[in-house]
C-alpha cells in the first residue's frame, strides 16, 4: 500500500521529509511532496528512495506551513517520476495524495480526456484532482467538488488534497485505506499510519469509513458526504514506534494475515482489461511457473483449471522448469512470484521466451524485473509484505489466478456468462468469510501451543488441497523450525505412514468438496496407527468432527474458494507455534524475502 502524509505546522517541509522517513518501512518504489508557497504550489517527486529524493531537493524552493507527501507501492502504473504523487490538476491548483486502488478510473480518464484534460501519468489516482478541477469548472466549491469526486468514484481511498485556491485547508477523505488524524501543538496532521506523526502528536483519531476531514490551524473538522458533522474523538497513542509501525500487531506476519481482507477486496478490483490482456495469451500449452509458495499458488490453480474451465495447464517449480525438457512449441508459461525477482522463475521465463513461449506474469510488485519479461501481467494488490513468509501474497495470488481463469473461461467459451457470473458473486463473498476464520484466531492459537512442542507433522490434502497441505508445512516448517512435510494424502500408504506413531501430528485439510470421503480413510489410517489428527473442515461437518482429535471450522463456500480459506488457520497455526517455540516469525533463519540467487 502507499502511504500518505500530510501537515500544517510551522516547518512544513521538513516535517513533510520526516513524515514520509517513518512510512519507509512499509515498502514503496517512489516519493514526492507538495507544498503551498504563498500563491504557488511547489511540487518535488520522484521513482527511488526517500534519501536520495531529499539529497537532491533544492531546498530554497520549499517553503510554507502546509504540505501533503506520498510513498508510492505502485499498484498502476510502473515506478517512475511521472506515476510519482501528487498529482496534480490541469491548472497546478490542486494536488492530491492517494492510498487505494480505484476500480473505475479507466472510464473516467477517457471522460476527462474527452473534455480536454491531460493527463502526465498511468495511474489511477491522477483521476481524483482532475475530478475535481472538473466540478470546480462547473461552479462547485473546492469542498464539494472533491464530495461529488469521491462519490463518482469506486474503489479504496485515502486521500489528501491541498490547494491554492483554499491554501489553509488539508482536505482529508476515507473509504476502505487506513488514514490517520491528529492535533498537536505546534500543528495538524494526516498519515495513512500512526508512526508518521508520532512525533508530532499522540492525540489521534482513525479517520472512520467514507469520512470528509478538514484539517486547519488549530482545528479538525468531519463530516460524511451529506454533510452530516461528527465529534472527533482523539485516543491517546501510548505505543512505541516499533509498534507503531506493526498497527498494533507483535509482528509484520501476523498483521499481514489480519490485512487479508482488505487485501484480497483489493485485488479482486483488477480491472477486466488486465485479465482480458492476460487471458487472450493463454492458449496452446500452458505451463504454471513458480518457486515455494509461489509454486504452491501455481498447484492450486492446476486443479482449478480443470475443475473450472476443464482446461490442463502444467504446474512446474521454477528451479526444475528448464531441465524437465518441456515442449515450448505454440506455449504460454504463467510466471508467479510475489517479488517479481526470485532467480530461479526469472531464469525459467528467460528459457521459456529463448523457445518463444508467451509469458504472463502474476506479481505483487509492479516495476519488478518479471513485469518487464513479461508479455502481460496482473498485479495482485496485497501491499508490500514485509514478514519473510508470504501469507496475504499467497491468497491474493490465487484469488488473481481464478479471475483470470474466470476471464479465460468466458472468452474461450468454457463457462456461459451465468456461470461466469455466479462464481465472480462467490469470489465477493471470499473478505468476509476470510474475516470470520481470522475472527475466530484464538482458537488455532490454542492449538498452535498444544502443537508447539511437535517436532514432526504431516499436511495431507486431496485434490486442489494437496498445494494448501505443501503451502501449510512450508509455513510451519520455515518459521517454527518442526519438520512439516505436505503430502497427497492418498500417498500416505506409500511410505510416509511408516513415520507415523502413537501422538504423530496429521494435519488433515478435508473440507466439504469432491475429495471429503475419500480423505475420511485417509484419517483413519492415520489415527489406526495413533497419529493426533487436527482437520481443518467445513462448518458442521458432524462425520469429520467425530474422527478428528481436534478441527477448525472454515465456513460452507463453493470447491473454488477452499483452497483459500482452509490455507488461513494453516497460516495463524505456523505463526503462533514460531512465537510459543520464541522464534521471530518476521525473520526466519536462513531465509530471505527474495531469494535473487539461482
Ligand atoms: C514463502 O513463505 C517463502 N518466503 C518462499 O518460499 C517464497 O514463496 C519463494 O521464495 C518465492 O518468492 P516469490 O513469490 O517472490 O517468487
Amino acid at each position: 500500500m502507499c502511504g500518505i502524509f500530510g501537515c500544517l505546522c510551522e516547518g512544513a517541509p521538513s516535517i513533510l521529509l520526516q513524515g514520509l522517513k517513518r512510512l519507509e518501512y512499509r515498502g514503496y518504489d517512489s516519493v514526492g511532496i507538495a507544498l503551498i508557497n504563498g500563491k504557488d504550489l511547489v511540487v518535488e517527486k520522484n521513482k527511488g528512495k526517500i534519501d536520495e529524493f531529499i539529497s537532491g531537493l533544492d531546498e530554497a524552493r520549499l517553503k510554507g506551513e502546509i504540505g501533503v507527501g506520498h510513498t508510492r507501492w505502485a499498484t498502476h502504473g510502473a515506478p517512475s517520476k511521472e506515476n510519482a504523487h501528487p498529482h496534480l490538476d490541469c491548472s497546478k491548483r490542486i494536488a492530491v495524495v492517494h492510498n487505494g486502488v480505484l476500480e473505475n478510473f479507466l472510464q473516467i480518464k477517457e471522460e476527462l480526456v474527452r473534455r480536454g484534460h491531460t493527463f502526465s501519468s498511468r495511474t489511477d489516482s491522477e483521476v481524483i484532482p482532475h475530478l475535481i478541477e472538473e466540478y470546480m469548472n462547473e461552479g462547485l466549491t473546492l469542498k464539494d467538488a472533491l464530495i461529488k469526486s469521491m462519490e463518482r468514484v469506486k474503489g479504496s481511498a485515502a486521500i489528501a488534497v491541498i490547494s491554492t485556491v483554499e491554501p489553509n485547508k488539508i482536505f482529508c477523505y476515507r473509504r476502505e485505506s487506513p488514514l490517520i488524524v491528529g492535533i498537536g501543538d505546534n500543528g495538524v496532521f494526516c498519515a495513512s499510519d500512526i508512526p508518521a506523526i508520532m512525533p508530532y502528536t499522540r492525540r489521534v483519531m482513525v479517520v472512520p469509513e467514507d469520512r470528509l476531514v478538514i484539517l486547519e490551524r488549530g482545528s479538525i473538522h468531519v463530516e460524511d458526504l451529506k454533510g452530516v458533522t461528527y465529534e472527533t474523538e482523539f485516543t491517546e497513542i501510548t505505543w512505541d514506534l516499533e509498534l507503531a509501525e506493526k498497527g498494533g500487531y507483535p509482528h509484520f506476519m501476523i498483521k499481514e494475515i489480519f490485512e487479508q481482507p482488505r487485501a484480497i477486496r483489493d485485488t479482486l478490483k483488477i480491472p477486466t482489461v488486465f485479465l482480458d490482456k492476460a487471458a487472450r495469451l493463454m492458449r496452446g500449452r500452458i505451463y504454471l511457473i513458480g518457486s515455494g509458495t509461489s509454486y504452491h499458488a501455481c498447484l492450486s490453480t492446476s486443479y482449478t483449471a480443470s475443475a473450472l474451465i476443464d482446461m490442463e495447464m502444467r504446474p512446474v517449480i521454477s528451479s526444475e522448469f528448464a531441465d524437465a525438457l518441456l515442449s515450448l512449441e505454440d506455449s504460454t508459461v504463467i510466471a508467479v512470484s510475489q517479488s517479481g525477482e526470485t532467480a530461479d522463475t526469472l531464469n525459467a521465463v528467460k528459457h521459456a521466451k529463448s523457445k518463444g513461449a508467451r509469458i504472463v506474469g502474476i506479481t505483487n510488485t509492479l516495476g519488478s524485473s518479471i513485469t518487464t519479461l513479461s508479455d502481460a501481467y496482473i498485479c495482485t494488490q496485497s501491499g508490500p509484505e514485509i514478514g519473510v513468509a508470504a501469507t496475504k501474497t499467497f491468497l491474493t495470488q490465487l484469488v488473481a489466478l481464478d479471475l483470470l481463469l474466470l476471464r479465460l473461461g468466458l472468452i474461450s467459451g468454457k463457462l456461459s456468462e451465468p456461470e461466469h457470473d455466479l462464481i465472480t458473486k462467490e469470489l465477493s463473498n471470499l473478505p468476509g468469510m476470510v474475516e470470520q476464520i481470522l475472527s475466530r484466531s484464538n482458537r488455532v492459537k490454542d492449538l498452535a501451543l498444544k502443537y508447539s512442542t511437535k517436532e514432526n507433522a504431516f499436511f495431507l490434502g486431496r485434490g486442489a488441497n494437496v498445494a494448501t497441505a505443501l503451502e501449510g508445512a512450508l509455513k510451519l516448517k520455515e518459521i517454527s523450525y518442526i519438520h512439516a512435510e505436505g503430502y497427497p494424502a492418498g500417498e500416505s500408504k506409500h511410505g510416509p505412514i511408516s513415520l507415523v506413531e502413537p501422538n504423530f501430528l496429521c494435519v488433515f485439510i478435508a473440507p466439504r468438496d469432491r475429495t471429503r470421503d475419500r480423505i475420511i480413510g485417509n484419517i483413519m489410517e492415520m489415527k489406526a496407527r495413533g497419529a493426533e489428527v487436527f482437520s481443518v473442515i467445513t462448518e458442521g461437518d458432524k462425520e469429520l468432527k467425530e474422527i478428528s482429535d481436534e478441527y477448525f471450522e472454515v465456513p460452507i463456500s463453493s470447491e473454488i474458494l477452499y483452497p483459500i480459506l482452509c490455507t488461513v488457520p494453516l497460516q495463524l497455526l505456523a505463526y503462533y507455534a514460531a512465537t510459543f517455540r520464541g522464534f521471530d516469525p518476521d525473520k526466519p533463519r536462513n531465509l530471505a524475502k527474495s531469494v535473487t540467487v539461482l
